[in-house]
């Protein structure tokens, strides 16, 4: 599984790209917001940073309006995904965009029958939403398994991209069920390393460390 890093914290991205542990990134116009940076110039920064796809995302609500939006995002670099919304504007507006080249991530996605449409329309990549369907009591990962079995039916390349994850156990869950990216604010990424166990056995070695007064270097 892929991971994408779901900010526009430069310093973030940078810290996790010299790990090795950024695949991609996405954004989103609350993120960008977040960074209180310029869209432009915050996204050229970060395509910079990374080889992977950059998802940026437009904020018109027309189908026109976002293909010319779309095209703008585009050039900033070659590892642009234009991310437009699940809607029948944003549908169009991927067909337009993807035939054209370019990658398009469809965003806010919910249901099934919207992930199909996508893929329809040519998205390179899907984002479910997980988080804000359990926020409903509704089952995130549940639509996830969903996706990927439509997909998997009938040969589909859209990228099931796991979005709106909240907790470590999301990732390994996604993991699970086979989806192609999972995108994570950082804090989310670096809490995957956390165990407990872990915690308590290292306390244990180095009260021994201490103890028998070991030295390496
Ligand atoms: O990737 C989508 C993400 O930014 C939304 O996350 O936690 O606001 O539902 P959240």
């Amino acid at each position: 599984m892929k991971f994408f890093v779901d900010t526009a914290e430069v310093d973030a991205i940078a810290e996790l790209n010299a790990l090795g542990m950024v695949d991609g990134v996405t954004t989103n116009p609350s993120l960008i917001a977040k960074s209180g940076r310029d869209i432009l110039e915050v996204t050229k920064e970060i395509c910079d940073m990374v080889e992977g796809p950059v998802s940026a995302e437009v904020t018109a609500t027309d189908a026109d309006k976002m293909i010319e939006e779309g095209r703008k995002l585009a050039k900033i670099a070659v590892n642009i995904a234009v991310k437009v919304p699940l809607t029948w504007d944003g549908l169009k507006a991927c067909k337009v965009l993807s035939g054209e080249g370019n990658m398009v991530n469809v965003t806010l996605c919910f249901s099934a029958n919207q992930a199909l449409l996508a893929a329809k329309a040519g998205a390179t990549f899907i984002s479910p939403f997980i988080g804000r369907l359990d926020d409903i009591n509704l089952d995130g990962l549940e639509l996830i398994a969903d996706i990927r079995e439509i997909y998997d039916n009938y040969g589909f390349d859209t990228q099931i991209l796991a979005a709106s994850i909240r907790s470590a156990n999301h990732m390994s869950e996604c993991a699970k069920i086979g989806a192609d990216v999972a995108t994570a604010p950082p804090a989310v990424i670096k809490a995957m390393a956390n165990h407990i166990l872990t915690d308590k056995g290292l306390a244990a070695f180095l009260a021994d460390i201490e103890k028998a007064n070991i030295k390496i270097v």
